[in-house]
């Protein structure tokens, strides 16, 4: 979900719906438009695509103004229909609001509202709090700035927002908690939006709002920002934007998904740049160098995560107990807050997230936290709430990842925890240095392997042409490739809709050996380190059983070639590395399925890129 506004002295219309056709990867399922010209507030909104809300608006209102409001919903109180789409109108019609987030209370606000006259639409809680500003400037007889600051404090929830009224129609007034808010500052001209994608062609400048801070942005006056609960002016940080329009484009690639795990090469070496000097002999990472005491002292790391940054956790598991000999657990950022676990003081808890926004990742932070756990995040956007939230991190710097499937900020975050794991090895003394010499050297070469595993791109899809009708699919790996397997498999799901599973290779015969038929393909990561002739036998068993077998193997393999339907080369590596080369296959495998059954690839239905709610 996403909003974008736009006030100044330019047509609102064109910013604003090329706004939320930057947002659009956030992932969405219905989107609507505010404009207002001076004399009239047209609103238009529906359920589906930005391009059929752009169809809808173009034929049914007049698109001047030159201020104007856009969001992009994902549901959560109420489905997604025409109705409950954003923006939402107070009942007198003057006041027009977009949000993100959830506004928790809002039944017994709406009980209240509902008792003193207001009518209500919708079913979401945002029609609510619209109404309550409204409330709150009539009983009060306040500014909007005012009514909107002590309206949210008399919620319980998470927001960004931007509302106008439209007979004051020379401010928007927006605010944040828990959800991100951006304003880009251009010369009498301002724009707003959930990130800077929105406004980079207008404008380098942008405040970022703080958790709890709100702004009124003023045409002609600029952006006054406060604190909500007290009132307390806040001197905003004006920021440069680093990012560029290049970088936001699909350029010559069909989709973003694609385009992303091309960049992995180059994302790869932009993670370890300054950080991996294989020739001395050195990994610098200041927020690792800053607190070493602290990681040495760890009796245990425990990561906590969503989604694929989990299952990068779970690489990262394989790969610190291997080489830094710590011990490490990895959790479910949903499910470690809600189950009292058990955090002592001298625990490190790493959080991995690429949006470093997620709301699950974000309240299990706060809460090894409290319990004075030293925590260390591992973010991809640069000034995203983790990565403010947390005593210290490192950036996997993979630049924007628009696809909503994740690709290049797992091969990313999966480098930076290898960078990690071995500086801590080598100040703990548990790897020789020949080993860590070797890493280094072989670290430095995976880009141009990557590289090498991208040339299987046709032969890919071949292999996808042949399976892209299954109903199921299995992947199997073992070791550091048990996580691929799973990664794989969520790849899969996310954009072909097939439904698939990982499992560790081994556990195969404890259950979903029952599933194998002549029907269902199995992936099985082979690669010829660790545990390589055990593979080897679980593929017979599945040849035995006339299941299909795509085998993701070492170049130059010929046992797993002899038996497998498809085998699918990579380029040989150290054991631990396998992951970042594996990995390169499957993303293509599940790309091109998806493509061929003609699925929304960088927008799969029902997921959204950052998930703020809980
Ligand atoms: C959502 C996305 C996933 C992502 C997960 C965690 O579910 O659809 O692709 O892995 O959130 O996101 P994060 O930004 O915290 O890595």
């Amino acid at each position: 979900c996403g909003i974008v506004g736009y006030i100044g002295y330019r047509e609102a219309y064109p910013i604003v719906m090329k706004g939320l056709q930057r947002l659009e990867y956030r992932g969405y399922d219905s989107a609507g438009i505010a404009l207002f010209d001076d004399k009239e507030l047209k609103v238009s909104k529906t359920k589906g695509k930005v391009a059929d809300l752009k169809e809808k608006i173009e034929s049914e209102i007049d698109t001047s103004g030159t201020l104007g409001i856009g969001h992009t919903r994902w549901a959560t109180h109420g489905v997604p229909n025409d109705v409950n789409s954003h923006p939402h109108l107070s009942n007198s019609g003057n006041l027009v609001i977009i949000h993100n987030g959830i506004i928790e209370n809002y039944e017994s606000l709406k009980k209240e509202l509902t008792k003193r006259g207001y009518k209500f639409e919708s079913d979401t809680d945002t029609e609510v709090l619209v109404n309550l500003i409204e409330d709150v400037i009539k009983e009060e007889d306040v500014k909007l700035g005012k009514a909107v600051q002590i309206a949210l404090n008399q919620t319980v929830g998470a927001y960004a927002i931007a509302v106008f009224d439209k007979t004051k129609p020379n401010e928007i007034v927006v605010a944040r908690l828990g959800s991100p808010l951006a304003i880009g500052v251009g010369k009498e001209e301002f724009f707003i939006a959930s990130d800077a994608s929105p406004f980079i062609e207008f404008t380098n400048n942008a405040i970022y709002l703080e958790d709890g801070e709100m702004a009124v942005v003023r045409r002609d006056k600029g952006v006054k920002v406060r604190k909500i609960k007290d009132d307390s002016l806040v001197d905003p940080y004006i920021q440069e934007l680093q990012l560029n329009l290049e970088q936001i484009e699909k350029n010559n690639f069909e989709h973003f998904m694609l385009k992303e795990i091309y960049e992995q090469p180059s994302a790869i070496r932009d993670t370890y740049r300054g950080r991996l000097h294989a020739e001395e002999g050195i990994i610098r990472m200041a927020g690792v160098d800053d607190n070493l005491e602290r990681f040495l002292n760890a009796k245990r790391i425990l990561i906590v995560a969503c989604g694929t940054s989990w299952h990068a956790g779970l690489v990262a598991e394989y790969i610190f107990e291997d080489l830094a000999r710590i011990p490490v657990e990895v959790e479910y950022a949903s499910e470690f807050r809600y189950r009292n676990p058990i955090i002592n003081s001298d625990d490190v808890v790493i959080a991995i997230s690429q949006s470093g926004e997620t709301a699950d990742t974000m309240a299990a932070i706060k809460l090894a936290k409290e319990k004075g756990a030293f925590v260390f995040g591992v973010c991809n956007v640069v000034g995203s709430s983790i990565s403010r939230e947390t005593n210290a991190g490192a950036y996997t710097h993979a630049g924007p990842e628009i696809g909503v499937a994740s690709t290049k900020a797992f091969t990313t975050q999966i480098t930076v925890l290898t960078l990690m794991a071995l500086k801590l090895a080598k100040a703990k003394g548990s790897i020789s240095n020949t080993d860590f010499h070797m890493h280094l050297q072989e670290l430095e070469t995976i880009p141009q392997k990557i590289e090498v595993a991208l040339q299987e791109n046709d032969h890919i899809k071949e292999v996808a042409f042949k399976y892209k009708d299954a109903r199921n699919c299995l992947y199997l790996g073992r070791g550091f490739n048990f996580p691929v397997a799973l990664e794989g498999a969520l790849k899969l799901k996310e954009i072909s809709y097939i439904h698939a599973e990982g499992y560790p290779a081994a556990e195969m015969k404890h259950g979903p050996i029952a599933l194998i038929d002549e029907e269902m393909p199995v992936v099985v990561i082979a690669t010829r380190k660790g545990h390589y002739e055990k593979v080897v036998s679980n593929i017979q068993e599945i040849k035995s059983r006339q299941g299909k077998i795509i085998g993701i193997v070492t170049e130059g393999d010929t046992s797993v070639r002899d038996l497998a339907d498809y085998v699918i080369e990579v380029p040989d590596t150290i054991e631990s590395l396998t992951p970042l080369l594996t990995t390169i296959p499957l993303q293509l495998l599940s790309y091109h399925i998806a493509v061929l059954l003609g699925k929304n690839v960088d927008q799969p239905r029902n997921l959204a890129k950052s998930v703020t709610v809980e």
